[in-house]
């Protein structure tokens, strides 16, 4: 492969790098994500009446499964810095349903104690400044307010990004940055607990995915990382690096489709009751 990879840049998101295309396919194969989604769901015991802000929500799949959970009592606010995925979930609006743009940093569009549920599936890991996001979701649950996340796991890289890795090391090439910013399951109990948080549990979770072909898997890893997945890399190096990875992923080939593993750290924590108490 071309060695064009030494200079990549350091891990910066991009929310720049978005498209259309990419939106529409993230709607068509988001399986996976909103499978583990509706595992987070679960822990957080979501009922009907509750007030629901999907911090982070893309499509809005997920949420529209909670506006179900919530019923006509409730409301589920979806919102994402992408506005061509904001479009996609706000097609999806009914009166318990309404997608917005907006990021983790910044909830000023909402009052204080304005919720009784957020959660984040999948997008911890994206964000840059975590305490500043994690003071603003704090701020905006109701005391006793519960908080759900998974965000990837820094110590066990998703095995398509392992392999990916270790094809650009074997070939002595700087692999390009990983654009995700994740923390550790130590580091996420830190910054839950400094930010205020009670009663946080933490734990590792494996998921299992059937990917149809190699070229579907990096379309899924574009599409979910909103075209930061191997950013830096040249067509050339792309094409070379989808022939390699092609041979290198055969024996994970099942009747189902490419069997890989994800590995992911799932959060759920509470702001406490009363102000100033632990639990
Ligand atoms: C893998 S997608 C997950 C989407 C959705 N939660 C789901 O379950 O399908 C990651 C999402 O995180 C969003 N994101 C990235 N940075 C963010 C931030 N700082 N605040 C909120 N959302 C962010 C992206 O725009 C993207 O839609």
């Amino acid at each position: 492969m071309q060695n064009q990879a030494a200079s990549a840049p350091q891990p910066v998101v991009s929310l720049a790098l978005d498209s259309p295309d990419l939106a529409l396919a993230y709607e068509r194969t988001s399986d996976p994500q909103f499978k583990h989604g509706q595992i987070l769901v679960k822990a957080l015991n979501i009922g009907p009446g509750e007030q629901v802000l999907d911090l982070g929500a893309g499509t809005g799949r997920l949420g529209a499964y909670v506006a179900e959970l919530v019923g006509p009592a409730g409301q589920v606010i979806a919102i994402d810095p992408l506005p061509l995925r904001v479009d996609i979930a706000q097609a999806k609006a009914k009166p318990n349903l309404e997608a917005r743009v907006g990021r983790a940093e910044d909830l000023s569009q909402f009052a204080s104690d304005e919720f009784d549920v957020v959660y984040l599936n999948s997008v911890f890991h994206w964000i840059a400044d975590k305490p500043r996001a994690l003071r603003e979701i704090f701020r905006v649950l109701k005391p006793g307010g519960r908080l759900g996340l998974n965000s990837a796991d820094p110590h066990r890289l998703h095995q398509f990004r392992r392999h990916v890795a270790e094809i650009f090391n074997e070939q002595g090439i700087d692999a390009p940055a990983n654009a995700t910013i994740p923390v550790d399951q130590q580091e996420l109990q830190a910054l839950l607990s400094a930010a205020g948080f009670v009663h946080v549990e933490t734990r590792h979770h494996t998921l299992v995915d059937f990917h149809p072909d190699v070229d579907s898997l990096i379309a899924w890893s574009r599409s979910s990382s909103f075209g930061n997945s191997l950013a830096s890399l040249s067509n050339i190096q792309q094409t070379q690096l989808r022939d390699v990875l092609a041979q290198r992923l055969e024996p994970f080939r099942t009747p189902d489709g490419l069997r890989l593993e994800r590995y992911l750290i799932f959060a759920t924590a509470r702001r406490p009751a009363v102000a100033g108490a632990s639990g």
